[in-house]
């Protein structure tokens, strides 16, 4: 037996190829694009690791992904693959309707064809998994109650509404085609190899660097925080117990503003790496403009994943970014490796002087 990952160079799906290569001897063969935030350094630990196979190729190439499934004879594809970050989707869309959206429906035809090839037993087994994001759900008020599976889909940024047409598309392939797909909606996750344009790796980094602590609007917005090996154990989960055509919300129980991150993260820092002029992190930060259309809050109700499949997070908030914090500091190579001119022309792009 053979999973296909997509998107496994990436920071969610590198953390679940690592964790898988890690927990079972069961294959698994990577396709991954290596746009910008791919990074094949994430993988170097399973450079000589038997079972993983990395193929450079992108999910919309319908031959590529037919001859991997061809010859690899998959029992599952995971789609972690696609474009991820709301602000990039901001300022150029386009990717976001390609990868996520196009590219979803090509891995899909493909998939379905191959499918239908296989014998009776096989199909009944096979599973593909659309890891997906609690932002399809839009935005919460602070009385509201967290997402469940049930909410609405209403997304309000390019990327959240490009995450919901390839739900879209994953749920009709299912209801007309009858492929057994699973599909998850997690919240936030934050961990190792996490790219630092997202709001916690990029607070570590430009602390360290001297740098200021950019917070948008007035920091008041609300995430649900799940530390990412959490999430991988969740979709292993999901992968193995979970009804086709339903849908799971992952979710940390752990919700925060981005100011109390902000302030976590330079508490730690403080006391981890103190400043050699004693002062603390928290003077590096300042309030910018805010993102458009900016989602002030999520939150996830994890019940059914706690209450279906047994799974619950087994990282609270406080050891999570403990770890997460560690793991920049010990691993600075990884961070400089990704900082290549394409992420300091981003910067400048977003951030301006700020940056
Ligand atoms: P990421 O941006 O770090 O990684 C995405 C990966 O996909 C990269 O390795 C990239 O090279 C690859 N990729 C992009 N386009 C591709 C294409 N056309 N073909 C093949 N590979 C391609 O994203 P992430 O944070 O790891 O997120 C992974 C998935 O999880 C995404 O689908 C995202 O929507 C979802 N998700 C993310 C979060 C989060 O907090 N990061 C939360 C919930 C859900
Ligand atoms: P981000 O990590 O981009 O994730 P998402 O937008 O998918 O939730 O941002 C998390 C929150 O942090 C979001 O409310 C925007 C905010 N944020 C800042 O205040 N400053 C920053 O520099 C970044 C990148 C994000």
């Amino acid at each position: 037996m053979t999973i296909l990952v997509t998107g496994g160079a990436g920071f969610i799906g590198g953390n679940f190829v690592l964790d898988w290569c890690g927990v079972t001897d069961e294959p698994v063969v990577n396709l991954d694009k290596l746009t910008y935030a791919g990074n094949l350094e994430t993988l170097a630990p399973l450079r000589e690791h038997p079972g993983h196979t990395f193929v450079h190729g992108d999910i919309g190439d319908r031959n590529r992904v037919e001859q991997l499934l061809t010859r690899y004879t998959p029992r599952a594809v995971l789609n972690f693959a696609a474009e991820s970050h709301v602000d990039r989707s901001i300022h150029g869309p386009g990717d976001f309707i390609q990868t996520n959206i196009v590219g979803t429906y090509n891995l899909l035809e493909t998939v379905r064809s191959y499918w239908h090839g296989l014998s009776s037993a096989n199909r009944k087994e096979f599973r593909f998994l659309q890891i997906s994001t609690d932002e399809v759900y839009g935005s919460l008020s602070p009385s509201d109650p967290a997402f469940t599976e049930t909410n609405r889909y209403e997304p309000n940024s390019p990327y959240s509404a490009s995450k919901a047409a390839s739900d879209h598309l994953v749920r009709a392939w299912h209801h007309t085609y009858g492929i057994p797909v699973l599909t998850t909606n997690c919240s936030n996750n934050y961990g190792p190899y996490h790219f630092p344009e997202k709001l916690i790796p990029l607070m570590i980094v430009n602390a360290l660097a001297g740098k200021t602590l950019p917070v948008y609007g007035d920091g008041m917005q609300v995430r649900d925080w799940l530390y990412v090996k959490d999430h991988c154990r969740a979709i292993r989960r999901v992968l193995e117990a979970g009804e086709p055509g339903e849908t799971y919300n992952i979710g940390g129980w752990s919700e925060k503003t981005n100011l109390e991150i902000v302030h976590t993260l330079c508490a730690l820092l403080d006391a981890l790496r103190p400043k050699p002029d004693g002062c603390s992190y928290k003077r590096q930060i300042i309030f910018v403009a805010d993102r458009p259309g900016h989602d002030r809050r999520y939150a996830i109700n994890a019940r059914k994943m706690e209450h279906a499949l047994g799974w619950k997070p087994m990282e609270t908030f406080e050891t999570g970014i403990r770890k997460t914090v560690q793991w920049y500091l010990s691993n600075p190579e990884w961070v400089q490796n990704v900082q290549s001119g394409a992420y300091r022309a981003w910067v400048t792009k977003q951030y301006g002087d700020a940056g």
